[in-house]
C-alpha cells in the first residue's frame, strides 16, 4: 500500500508504504515547485500547500490540533472531526481537508486529495495517462563533499 497525493497539475505523487507513514507523522513533499504537506492524523490522511496564505509562512512545519468545543462552562469537548494545521507564524487554523481558514475570513490553503491504494493499482497507473512522479533532490559535488539538498 502506499499513501499518494494528487498535485494541482495532475501529478500523482507516490509518497510512500503506509507501514512507513504511521499515525502522527508527517511528511513534505515538492511537486512541480511546490511544497505539499501530507499529514496522517489516526488513520485519515490529509494534504495542503505548505505555504500559508495569510503571509506565506511554511504552514505545513505547524502542530495540527483538533478544535475544543463547550457545551457551557466547564464541559470542554474535543472535536474529533477534521483536524486543523496551525501555522507556527501567526497561529492561523486551516481546516486539513478542505484549507478553509477558521474563523479569520482569510483565504483559504490548496488542499490536495489523497489515498491509500495498492501497489496493483499504482503500476496500472503507469500505463495510464497520469504520471507517476517520485520525490527527488538535487545531488552535486562540491570541493570534495557530496551534497543532498533536502
Ligand atoms: S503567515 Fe501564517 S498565520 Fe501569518
Amino acid at each position: 500500500l502506499a499513501a499518494r497525493t494528487r498535485g494541482s497539475e495532475g501529478v500523482t505523487v507516490v509518497i510512500c508504504s503506509v507501514e512507513e507513514f504511521p499515525p502522527g507523522s508527517r511528511r513534505i513533499v515538492t511537486t512541480g515547485g511546490r511544497e505539499i504537506g501530507v499529514f496522517r492524523v489516526d488513520d485519515a490522511f490529509y494534504a495542503v500547500r505548505n505555504r500559508c496564505p495569510h503571509q506565506g509562512g511554511p504552514l505545513c512545519t505547524g502542530p495540527i490540533r483538533h478544535l475544543i468545543r463547550a457545551n457551557g462552562p466547564g464541559e470542554p469537548e474535543v472535536d474529533t472531526g477534521v483536524p486543523f494545521v496551525v501555522c507556527p507564524w501567526h497561529g492561523f487554523h486551516y481546516n486539513a481537508s478542505t484549507g478553509e481558514a477558521y474563523a479569520t475570513g482569510d483565504p483559504r490553503v490548496k488542499s490536495y486529495p489523497v489515498s491509500v491504494e495498492a501497489g496493483e493499482i499504482l503500476l496500472a497507473d503507469m500505463d495510464s495517462r497520469t504520471p507517476l512522479v517520485a520525490e527527488t533532490f538535487p545531488v552535486y559535488v562540491e570541493g570534495r563533499y557530496v551534497v543532498l539538498e533536502a
